[in-house]
């Protein structure tokens, strides 16, 4: 695992870009597991700008959904990917995480065809305030398959600001551990000083199911992370 720490927001965006688009360009039709939630967001907005970007190759696999959540749903996670990242960077091909179907039949939909592509070349993810990874909720042991969870207080109050006028769903599906942690590359992305103590747990606490995304320290991590989630100076 390796850390990078950017000036803010806006740094990380760029360099969180600047993987992605190298990435895209060393093998044009890249796997690749998008988040939603707030932090990608500005990175998918400075990938949308390079012209020179080809996508048209790439696989979009989708990280996580709401259970019982329709594509017409504000709230459907599907969407917010397709508006995000599929549609602005030409995205042809996605693997769904289908929140309306039977959740053991998604889940195990979803594996079928995550393996049938040989798994994932890079998985771009955020960090839940509980240490959450995708909808990966602590306790959480690395080889937690692709399932239906039930979502803690915590998402159920970080995620009640995407939709301040709506109900967060009580469940949700998501990909597994072996999906993130098997990825060729992974991709952290972290801002903000409320992100702060759960990043250091995650860095340099011990690796625990307490925090889910400890467990990135297996595997092939780049961290990118701005100044207030992560000082360079005070014991950060
Ligand atoms: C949410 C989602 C994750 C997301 C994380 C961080 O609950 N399930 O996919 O990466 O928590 O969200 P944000 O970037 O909005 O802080």
């Amino acid at each position: 695992m390796s850390v990078e720490v950017l000036a803010d927001p806006a740094a990380l965006a760029v360099r969180a870009a600047d993987v992605i688009a190298a990435e895209i360009g060393q093998k044009p039709d890249l796997r690749v597991l998008v988040a939603t939630g707030n932090t990608p967001m500005a990175t998918y907005a400075e990938l949308a700008k390079r012209a020179d970007l080809d996508a048209s190759q790439v696989v979009a696999v989708q990280l996580d959904e709401y259970l019982g959540v329709l594509e017409d749903d504000p709230r459907s996670l599907y969407a917010w990917m397709r508006r995000s990242f599929v549609e602005p960077l030409g995205v042809r091909q996605v693997v769904r995480l289908d929140g309306g179907a039977d959740p053991e039949a998604a889940s195990r939909a979803f594996d079928a065809e995550t393996q049938r592509l040989g798994g994932l070349d890079l998985a771009i993810l955020g960090l839940g305030p509980n240490g959450h990874l995708g909808f990966n909720e602590p306790p959480c042991g690395p080889e937690a398959p692709t399932r239906r969870v039930g979502l803690t207080p915590e998402s159920l109050a970080s995620n009640a600001g995407y939709w301040p006028d709506l109900a967060v769903p009580r469940e949700a599906l998501t990909a597994g551990m072996p999906t993130i942690l098997n990825a060729r590359r992974v991709l952290l992305l972290v801002q903000g000083a409320h992100k702060r103590d759960v990043l250091h747990r995650a860095l340099h606490g011990p690796e625990t199911p307490a925090v889910p995304a400890s467990w990135l320290r297996r595997a092939n991590t780049l961290v990118l992370a701005d100044q207030a989630a992560h000082p360079e100076s005070g014991g950060g």
